[in-house]
């Protein structure tokens, strides 16, 4: 009966966010998927609306979630050892498929080992509440992701232990690493590889070169960690994520099943004796079931495509079509951050007209994220949109022939 108490106070709260607005609008439902068709790409239908829609704001670059390998992969794995693990990692919840997973992702990104989590923000705890202690410090950038933020808070990190540079801010960053206090052993500077609202890079390249230069200071060192959660599986030459992009070797790569390669889940990859010290000390991998053997099956699926000539075949084409959006965009003066990532801004800056623009791509069919204050900064307002392996060219110009009508 204690809720009778509680639920009118939860209700001023959730209002108060509602007037400040960051209040997360209802869900809408997707109730049908429709495959591929001629010139179109896939689409869906959502609960209440009649129109078919092109999901121009997932995350799976890709395309892989329908790929029947994929498929294959998760029933095979389901029908053998069934739905769930049964139990934690440690109490014989651990499958084959949990290891040939881990084997298979830090291959991928070319570590000697790797853990994997039930997602890339669980990863992202599990770093923290690994190597924290009073003696570190932490360095990160202003727009790392929400769970880098909260991964500081549950590991206790103490206000005097952390530092944020602005973003990309190597200025910044610098005088941090010139300023860390004395008494700390170890460092640890963490950033995105991909920014998701913006689509833009960390340039891990220079980090790495500025830390080394102050590597020699602390008895225990200082790590790069990257959270390439946009970037593995579609960034770089070969998909291998912002690290390739930008020619460098950061010491962790925390990432992401869940979005090019279309499953779900997450993983750290690094050192073994790294990841040793994630196995016994992280309880975002201590106390809770693993992935299931589906999701492992078909994220190794999704992997060996990735590496595959099919796996590059649909990164280029996911290439052209960003290409396509972004200079589509360009010829109709409209603003956006430049770079070859799927994420692409549309930086609208004037609320109304974002949501007015997102009102009317939504009447015509097309699923996209609108960004206002205070989820960006006053004047940055933006529609996110995100391209994947599954547009087709005629998808892409439909979409700027709706932008077109916002042509000024
Ligand atoms: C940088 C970054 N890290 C982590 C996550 C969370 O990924 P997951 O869904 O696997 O928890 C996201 C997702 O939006 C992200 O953008």
């Amino acid at each position: 009966m204690s809720l009778k108490k509680l639920n009118p106070a939860l209700v001023k709260e959730v209002q108060a966010l509602k007037e400040e607005g960051r209040a997360k609008a209802p869900e809408r439902v997707i109730v049908d998927y429709i495959p591929p068709r001629g010139v179109k790409g896939p689409r869906y239908k959502i609960r209440g609306a009649d129109q078919e829609f092109i999901r121009l704001n997932s995350n799976s670059y890709l395309s892989l979630s329908h790929h029947p390998e994929l498929i294959k992969a998760a029933d095979e794995a389901t029908h053998k050892f069934g739905v769930g693990p049964g139990a934690v990692r440690f109490i014989d919840g651990t499958f084959h498929y949990h290891v040939d997973l881990e084997e298979r992702i830090a291959r991928f990104v070319g570590k000697p080992a790797a853990k994997i989590f039930n997602s890339a923000y669980t990863a992202n705890l599990a770093v923290a509440l690994t190597i924290n202690n009073k003696q570190t410090y932490w360095i990160g950038d202003e727009l790392n992701h929400n769970c880098i933020i909260r991964a500081m808070r549950i590991s206790n990190v103490a206000r005097e232990n952390k530092a944020i540079y602005k973003h990309n801010n190597m200025e910044e960053l610098k005088q941090h690493l010139e300023n860390i206090p004395a008494g700390i052993q170890r460092a640890v500077v963490i950033f995105d590889g991909i920014f998701s609202m913006r689509g833009d890079y960390a340039p891990i390249d220079r980090i790495e070169k500025l830390v080394a230069a102050y590597q020699d200071r602390l008895p225990e060192g200082i790590i790069t960690v990257v959270d390439d959660s946009h970037g593995i599986g579609a960034y770089g030459a070969t998909g291998r994520g912002t690290p390739e992009f930008t020619g460098a070797g950061p010491d962790v790569i925390v990432g992401t099943f869940g979005k090019a390669f279309g499953v779900n889940g997450g993983f750290i990859a690094g050192s073994p004796e790294l990841i040793e010290a994630v196995r016994q000390k992280a309880d975002t991998y201590i106390y809770t079931n693993p992935l299931s053997v589906a999701d492992c099956a078909a994220a190794v699926k999704a992997i060996d495509i990735a590496d595959s000539p099919e796996g590059q075949e649909r990164l280029k084409h996911l290439h052209e079509r960003i290409r396509q959006f972004r200079e589509g965009l360009e010829a109709l003066r409209m603003e956006s951050i430049p770079g070859p990532h799927p994420v692409a801004p549309l930086m609208v800056r004037d609320t109304a007209k974002t949501h007015r623009m997102v009102q009317r791509l939504y009447e015509k069919g097309i699923l996209v994220v609108g960004l206002t204050f205070p989820v960006v900064p006053r004047g940055d307002e933006t529609i996110r949109f995100q391209i994947n392996a599954a547009h087709t060219e005629a998808d892409i110009n439909y979409a700027l022939e709706v932008l077109s009508e916002f042509k000024t």
